[in-house]
């Protein structure tokens, strides 16, 4: 059999969607200035799908420093892995002030976040060691495990019972293999935009012995009274002892950080696979990073302006009777009572009747009968936007609890 006979015969749970979907659901193309308002298909809709949090996106600071950076030093420098060839000055300097601003000894440079998570992990435990792990969590934590050749076992989402139960089961196992245990968690779920339950968590660090890592890549620059992270919003940045960032979010940029005590930063500057054997941060990226946090720590406006946006967004769906589950973050879902079939046509009229172009998930990222449509608040929505959502939404609720979403004839259909 030719190996490549799956691309035809099954081309993967997404990609068996491709002729129905891309360039509409999957693959759309959003055109203008990163803003509330872009264009997808010709006109302009309001945006509710992008993780630029803070709105740095398109801020002029940070498109100057971006462009300064590419004109100064173009994107090919430093050239090589950080080890061999691909060190620089601002490298350093930009880890240094990453660590001061999320409390830690040190931090190290991450060329994606995905890549960093996978390489963390995969450095961290050896096969004595155990994971346990949120049965929520994103797909680089997922495949960071599959680097694992020790155990681990998963706990049902923020379910401590069971997390203690699993902890049990992993102590008796590294007491026979003399390794160690590692939990990792979200900050904020990206997904639902509930918290992990970091304080509970660490409670449970005076039963047993663990190391508790958290991926806070929508944490970072969002939660805490810095804008530090989600363990700054529980005061419990002591008690995390690794803390991952991306700079794929608040940061708008791309790549990513490692945070811990010293020694951690240092074995991990060894032995993350992905940062020795790839080429290090183009220069753009770094120097665009430092000014960037510098708006962070310097603008606090960013964060209230974020944070006036998810309140008045939340709110008000809530009080015009929408359930947006347990959100303790901007991630602000909406559950709809549904399958693929109404969320593709409530997908469709909220784009083409409302100008609304917002993210939808259904069955089996989700439990079955349920949708849920993603809106991600952001610095440079207002409260227009968020007053024309909200009655937007529960115009869309009466339709669908008026079955008007059976119509076919608006549907763009997925098999
Ligand atoms: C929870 C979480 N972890 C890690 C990542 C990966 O980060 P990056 O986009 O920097 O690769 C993402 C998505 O971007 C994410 O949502």
């Amino acid at each position: 059999m030719d190996v490549f006979n799956k691309c035809v015969v099954n081309p993967g749970p997404l990609g068996k969607y491709a002729k129905q979907t891309e360039g509409y659901f999957m693959f759309p193309k959003l055109e203008g200035e990163l803003s509330n308002y872009m264009m997808f298909e010709g006109k302009k809709r309001l945006v509710w799908s992008l993780n630029n949090y803070l709105g740095l996106g398109n801020h002029p600071e940070v498109r100057k420093a971006d462009a300064d950076a590419a004109a100064e030093w173009g994107m090919a420098y430093p050239m090589g892995a950080r080890m061999m060839s691909g060190q620089t000055k601002y490298h350093e300097q930009l880890e240094k002030e990453l660590a001061d601003f999320v409390g830690r000894e040190a931090a190290y440079l991450l060329n994606y976040g995905y890549q960093g998570m996978v390489s963390i992990i995969n450095a961290m435990v050896d096969r004595k060691d155990v994971i346990v792990y949120d049965s929520e969590a994103h797909a680089c934590i997922i495949d960071g495990m599959r680097l694992h050749f020790g155990k681990r076992f998963v706990y049902p989402h923020n379910n401590m019972e069971n997390l203690e139960r699993e902890l049990e089961r992993a102590t008796k196992i590294v007491n026979k293999t003399g390794g160690g245990i590692l939990v990792i968690t979200e900050g904020v779920y990206g997904m639902s935009g509930d918290l992990g339950k970091l304080d509970e968590i660490v409670k449970l660090k005076k039963k047993f012995n663990f190391r508790l890592f958290i991926d806070d890549a929508h944490g970072f620059g969002t939660m805490g009274p810095t804008g530090a992270g989600t363990d700054e919003h529980f005061g419990l940045q002591n008690e995390v002892d690794l803390y991952f960032g991306t700079f794929a979010k608040s940061m708008a940029g791309i790549g990513g950080f490692v945070a811990a005590k010293k020694e951690i930063v240092k074995y991990l500057q060894y032995n993350m696979r992905s940062q020795i054997f790839a080429k290090s941060l183009p220069m753009p990226m770094v120097i665009g990073a430092l000014k960037r946090l510098e708006l962070l720590r310097s603008q606090p406006e960013h964060k209230d302006k974020l944070w006036s946006i998810v309140t008045a967004l939340q709110k008000g769906l809530v009080d015009a009777g929408l359930n947006i589950g347990n959100t303790n973050s901007p991630v602000t879902p909406v559950f709809l009572n549904g399958g693929v079939p109404e969320a593709t046509q409530i997908t469709y009229d909220l784009r083409e009747n409302y100008n609304i172009f917002c993210s939808i998930v259904a069955y089996p990222v989700i439990p079955k009968g349920l949708i849920m449509l993603r809106l991600i608040p952001t610095a440079i929505h207002t409260l227009e936007d968020v007053d024309y959502t909200v009655k937007t939404f529960a115009e869309v609720k009466r339709k669908l609890e008026n079955n008007e979403y059976i119509d076919e004839i608006k549907v763009i259909t997925i098999e």
